[in-house]
């Protein structure tokens, strides 16, 4: 198990944070990456379209004979990891549980604001399992639909970021939270932006707290690689590899090698 690949999937280019957290932590480890960039976004999306994506998803990694699951994308995350939990044989994690972790470690006066797709906030996956970890922090939630397009723009700083954000935490920046949680795989990209604008506000990047969340979990199955050598990178996507190059680099800061374009149909 200690050999093989660790699985990491997303609706698309942003789960890169997430890649680039795992291979900053753990950079001998083998990793495969799948962008279903054809359907992205998933944020928009129903529920019962999200599961059966992210299912499709999960089955292609998991044919490739990866170690562990990543659900890199918070709106997977929130909607489907259970049940690719109860599906897969290997250990699943998202980034909803680590994201969560670290916002109860940060809070001092246990009111936390947590952003996201409209699918993740309708969903209220953070929420609940705040509430279910300590029910007396109050949660205030808030859907930031322009905030992907903005950042597959590479429009991360400036005056039409700043508009933007102020559109949409206007509200929570005098709320009364002390911690805002990104909870989407792009945020992020704009946490320079974001932190100006929530002065005093700490925020929790899901990424960062997902890649510890990985090492822990490698670590309690024995399943961590002894080895000091570089691992590789592949990168599958479901669409044209053009653009998640193009809007990858953004992400990952280095030129993007590897890129297969795949067809989850061929792995049902
Ligand atoms: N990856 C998604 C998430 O983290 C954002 C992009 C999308 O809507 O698919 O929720």
């Amino acid at each position: 198990m200690q050999e093989k690949p660790i699985g990491i999937f997303d609706s698309g280019v942003g789960g890169l944070t997430v890649l680039k957290e795992i291979s900053r932590l753990l950079p001998e480890e083998d990793i495969i990456y799948l962008g279903d960039t054809a359907r992205v976004p998933y944020g928009i999306r129903s529920a019962e379209t999200v599961i059966k994506y992210s299912i499709e998803c999960a089955t292609f990694l998991y044919k490739k004979g990866i170690k562990i699951l990543v659900v890199a994308c918070n709106t997977s995350s929130a909607l489907s990891l259970e049940t690719l939990k109860e599906k897969l044989t290997i250990p699943v994690i998202g980034v909803i549980e680590p994201g969560v972790k670290a916002a109860l470690k940060t809070t001092r006066n246990g009111i936390v604001g947590i952003i996201g797709t409209e699918a993740t906030v309708k969903s209220s996956a953070y929420s609940k399992k705040i509430r279910e970890k300590d029910p007396s922090i109050q949660v205030i939630a808030k859907a930031c639909p322009l905030f992907v397009p903005l950042v597959e723009e590479g429009i991360l700083e400036g005056e039409i970021a700043d508009l933007v954000i102020d559109r949409y935490l206007k509200e929570l920046k005098t709320s009364g939270i002390d911690t805002l949680i990104l909870g989407c795989t792009h945020y992020p990209l704009l946490k320079k932006s974001i932190g100006k604008y929530m002065d005093g506000i700490k925020l929790v990047d899901s990424a960062e707290e997902a890649a510890l969340g990985v090492r822990e979990m490698l670590s309690e199955h024995n399943f961590l690689r002894n080895r000091r050598t570089e691992g590789s990178k592949t990168f599958y996507v479901t669409d044209d590899p053009g653009r998640f190059r193009k809007i990858g680099e953004i992400f990952l800061n280095y030129e993007i090698e590897n890129i297969y374009k795949v067809s989850l149909e061929e792995a049902k």
